[in-house]
Order: C-alpha cells, then structure tokens, then sequence
C-alpha cells in the first residue's frame, strides 16, 4: 500500500478528488431534481432518504494495529466456527478462559475481536476500498448537492489536514429510507472496515485518526458541553414525599452525535447498526435518538439489549459541537487557545457562514471570526 502511494503523484491524486467530487455533485443535481428537498434540513441528524445520498470514502493515513489483530482473531474464527453451540463460540472467540486475578488487576475485555471480512457483500466495495484504504480506515459521508458549499468546506478541511488521501464516491442502494446511513456502514464494516462516519456540516483543523482511541466498538463525540453532560453524571431526583427516601439517584448522559462516530468492525457494531436501521424501518424516529437507545439500554423484561458494546466518548473540546463553540470556548481566553481536532456545527441552521467563521478562527487566524454569531439560533 505504501509503494502504491509513493507512486500516485499528487497530480494524479488531484484529478481522483476532482473525478470524485464531480461525479457526486453530477448524480447530486438528478437527485436535486427528483428529490428538491433532498436530506440536509436545517433539522441536523433527520434520517436520510433514499435517492439522493452518495457516500464520499476518504481515506487519511494513521498508526497500524489493526492489521495484526485481525490475523490473530481471524485464526481463532475459524476455529469457532467449528464449533455448534453458540456460548462455546463466543468463548472461542474471545480466547482463553482465565481465573480472576488479585485485586485491583482485573479489566474486562475492552477491545472486541474484529470481523473476518467478508468481500462477497460488495465485491465491487471491496475492490475500491482495498485500492484506496491504508490501514483498513475511511472516513464516510453522505452527502448531495444540495450541501454543496458545505461539502466544499468540509472537504477543503480535510485535504488540508492530510495530504496522502483517495477518494471515491459511490450511490446508495435501493434500501429502506431511513436506515440507509445504518445500512451502508455495514457494509463497510462486513468487508473488514473501521469507519469514522462524518456529516459534512463538520470542519476538519487536524487529522481526526490521531486522536482516536480504538479501544471500543463505538468511539462518538458528544452533544455534552461540559464534564458532567458529556461524560455521565448522578443526576439526583428529589420527591419530598418520600421523606427519607426522598432522592433518587439516576444516571444521565447526553446523547452521542450519531453524526460524527467512529465504529470498529465487531460483531456488536454491526449488531448494533442493524438494530438502528431495523427500527428506523419500523418507525418514524430520530436516527439519533434510536442509534443512543440501543447502545445503551440495558435487557429488561421483554427487550434484549445489545450485549458487550464498549463504548467511548470523544473529548468534546476536541471533537467539539458548536453549542461547545459558541457558547463557551470562544468567550475564553484560555479555552480559545486550544486547537480543536473537529468542529460540528451540529447545533446551529446557519451552516455554511459559521463553518466559515471557523476556518477564518483557527485556519487563518481572524481572532474576532467567531463574533458576529449569537450563542444559539436567532
Ligand atoms: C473536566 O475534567 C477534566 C479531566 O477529565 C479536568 O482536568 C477538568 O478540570 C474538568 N473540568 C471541570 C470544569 O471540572
């Protein structure tokens, strides 16, 4: 793969992000056309319909890893698929079964083995990502013409953040409406993928593969705008009547951004895109609100919850939302220092102006670029 990048010059490498983006913005105007009011509301996160959606596969370069663990689980695979009874399976796959060790030195499993991949999905997919991707990472978009101007900034964004990067595009299938976005990731996942999924409202100041963690299946940022809302919190309910009972103690967290994740290709990955994806074809929902329900409601009587999904908030400071931005950072002084990895403008209308405004602030160093803006909508 090396060898393939030093050959690509950076002309040729040029002309594919222009094939790319052109053959996108093409198919985008069909289905500006059929479809005027396309995906991209003001509404952020409302689930995508059908025609009018390519994904755009960005691939940056990162540290390995990956390719190791996948050989090593690929053999223990193999071998548990011998095997008939589910629980021995999954023991098998996890590996030895160990005694509990002394105090204070047990941890749980906290990576989940990979998926053997499996090109037979998408052979055509796979044949792309194999030319394009480095170490089994892409960044995943779906976009159409409608967000134009935006893509423009997201992807001008990204391509100054790392420079050794293909792109591709390609059009959505026939799949049901609202679980499309679910749907597609699957498939990346199923050959083998790890995948950052990205709206495009977003503006790229570092190359996002150097702060991942890769320790869990789900690693999301957060609509949280502090510690407590965005990493989980004992939110205390007082009914006085209950009198010496009277608190009740809960656990809160803010959802994760269903629009800026990056998810491992496991097994409780996918199951949990395919939980997402199957209720979003059985009801009208939030993607977001649905993708934050199954990842973290536990079984109960009459539900069975998705089992061992690790999961990881993102700093929020440097995967950060706009209402983080907005509101806070840029009224402080020291919080104004701190160069972000992404920047969502996931909880403003007005897009396009404040992506720029963030470019102008941290690219081209314009101090009072953020000021125009009041803290929420008007
Ligand atoms: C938030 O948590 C970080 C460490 O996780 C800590 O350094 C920081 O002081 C905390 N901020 C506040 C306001 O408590």
């Amino acid at each position: 793969m090396a060898g393939r990048r030093e050959k690509n010059g950076q002309s040729f490498r040029g002309s594919r992000i222009t094939v790319a983006i052109a053959i996108g913005v093409l198919l985008g105007c069909v289905f500006a056309f059929l479809y005027p009011h396309g995906f991209f509301n003001p509404a952020p996160n409302r689930p995508f319909s059908n025609s009018d959606v390519q994904v755009l596969i960005l691939d940056l370069k990162k540290n390995a890893e990956l390719q190791k663990q996948v050989r090593e689980i690929t053999e223990k695979l193999r071998l548990a698929e011998q095997g008939k009874d589910h629980a021995q399976k999954q023991f098998m796959v996890l590996g030895e079964q160990h005694k509990a060790g002394p105090f204070g030195t047990v941890k749980g499993l906290r990576t989940s083995p990979t998926v053997i991949p499996d090109e037979s999905v998408n052979p055509r997919l796979a044949k792309i990502l194999e030319e394009v991707a480095l170490q089994k990472e892409l960044i995943v978009a779906l976009a159409n013409s409608n967000v134009k101007s935006m893509l423009e900034v997201w992807f001008t964004s990204i391509k100054k953040v790392d420079e050794g990067m293909d792109t591709v595009a390609r059009t959505g299938g026939n799949h049901a409406v609202s679980g499309l976005k679910f749907r597609i990731l699957r498939e990346f996942l199923q050959l083998g993928y790890s995948v950052l999924l990205s709206d495009v409202d977003i503006v790229y100041l570092q190359n996002p593969f150097d702060h991942l963690y890769r320790d869990s299946d789900v690693e999301s940022m957060t609509d949280g705008h502090n510690n407590m809302t965005a990493y989980g919190y004992n939110d205390v309910f007082d009914e006085p009547a209950m009198g010496w009972a009277r608190y009740a103690h809960t656990m809160r967290i803010w959802v994760y951004n269903s629009g800026f994740f990056y998810i491992r290709p496991t097994m409780p990955s996918i199951e949990l895109l395919d939980r997402v994806a199957d209720r979003l074809s059985r009801q009208t929902a939030w993607d977001q609100a649905v993708f934050n329900e199954e990842l973290y409601f536990p079984s109960h009587p009459g539900y069975v919850g998705l089992h061992a999904a690790a999961k990881r908030t993102m700093d929020f400071y440097l995967f950060m939302n706009s209402k983080v931005l907005f509101k806070t950072v840029r009224k402080d002084p020291n919080l104004r220092k701190l160069k972000p990895v992404i920047v969502h403008v996931n909880y403003h209308p007005n897009k396009l102006p404040r992506m720029k405004a963030v470019v102008e602030f941290y690219v081209n160093g314009k101090k009072d670029a953020l000021e125009p803006f009041p803290d929420g909508s008007e």
